[in-house]
């Protein structure tokens, strides 16, 4: 296994407690501004993949515009967590990484295609050599229809940079607490999140966990050359959950790319 790929431990027990923490708030905006940009860009999917769907909040809004959705994560933690919320809707869910991954139909054997695939938060920074990034375009490509559409969002070099560089983030909620501690490796381009969570236990004691994330993030020029270059239009290039071109400030930006 390279040295720089991550295993999907990190998404074990916080799995549990994502929703409960409001991590899903990003994926309910996202999917209001899906709405908007499929309109603005003339978007009419009938069926659609989520990457890194996570706990299935986007599948699930998604599937609520009309859209049969399936997902893909490399977590079965995560996607047991979806299964929950998406049980008895028939929806498919794929134990899979990223960035090489080949979803075949069932019944024809046959690769799947689709009108539209999303990857939605911080799921693509979690791809940590260009090679890698590169890969997973050409997978995207190639379970797009002709003419398909692959929207996702990232956190830029600034973000990393600056939002995540010595910062701690705390918060509690019923049952739960957190404390992230943030750092960023300049030398190495790594920004590493340190995630310490408590939880309470049904017997009223309180649990501690931990989890280390490591995120990168890519230049806007090299995002769209490697997008170019596996065979990508770049139709839309955003300060996410706006129609703003990206500025040097932006922290996170939105992708709208048609294969071509
Ligand atoms: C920040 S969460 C985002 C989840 C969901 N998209 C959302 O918006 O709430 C990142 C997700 O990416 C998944 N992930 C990270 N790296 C992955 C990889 N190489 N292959 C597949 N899934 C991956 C994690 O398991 C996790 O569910």
């Amino acid at each position: 296994m390279p040295k720089e790929k991550q295993k999907h431990e990190q998404y074990n027990r916080f799995a549990s407690v994502y929703d409960a923490m409001n991590a899903d708030m990003h994926s309910k905006l996202m999917v209001e501004y899906c709405h908007r940009i499929f309109k603005k860009h003339g978007i009419r999917p009938e069926i659609g993949l989520d990457l890194c769907c996570g706990t299935g909040t986007a599948i699930d809004l998604l599937s609520q515009l009309g859209i049969k959705m399936s997902g893909l994560d490399g977590s079965s933690y995560m996607l047991a967590q979806a299964a929950k919320k998406l049980k008895g809707r028939k929806i498919k869910l794929y134990h899979k990484q990223l960035p090489n991954f080949k979803l075949l139909d069932t019944k024809s054997g046959e690769q799947c295609r689709f009108d539209l695939i999303t990857c939605f938060y911080d799921s693509l920074n979690y791809l940590l050599t260009q090679r890698d990034l590169k890969r997973a375009f050409k997978s995207v490509h190639s379970h797009l229809k002709e003419g398909g559409w692959f929207v996702f969002d990232m956190n830029t070099l600034i973000a990393l940079r600056t939002l995540w560089d010595g910062q701690v983030y705390a918060g509690e909620k019923e049952g739960i607490a957190w404390i992230w501690r943030n750092e960023y490796d300049a030398k190495k381009e790594r920004a590493h999140v340190h995630a310490t969570f408590f939880e309470e236990q049904r017997n009223g004691k309180w649990e501690r966990f931990e989890e280390v994330h490591t995120e990168r993030a890519y230049s806007n020029p090299l995002l769209k050359k490697l997008l170019r270059e596996v065979g990508f239009a770049v139709k839309g290039y955003y300060r996410c959950y706006q129609f703003a071109s990206v500025a040097r400030d932006t922290y996170r930006i939105c992708a709208v790319v048609q294969k071509r």
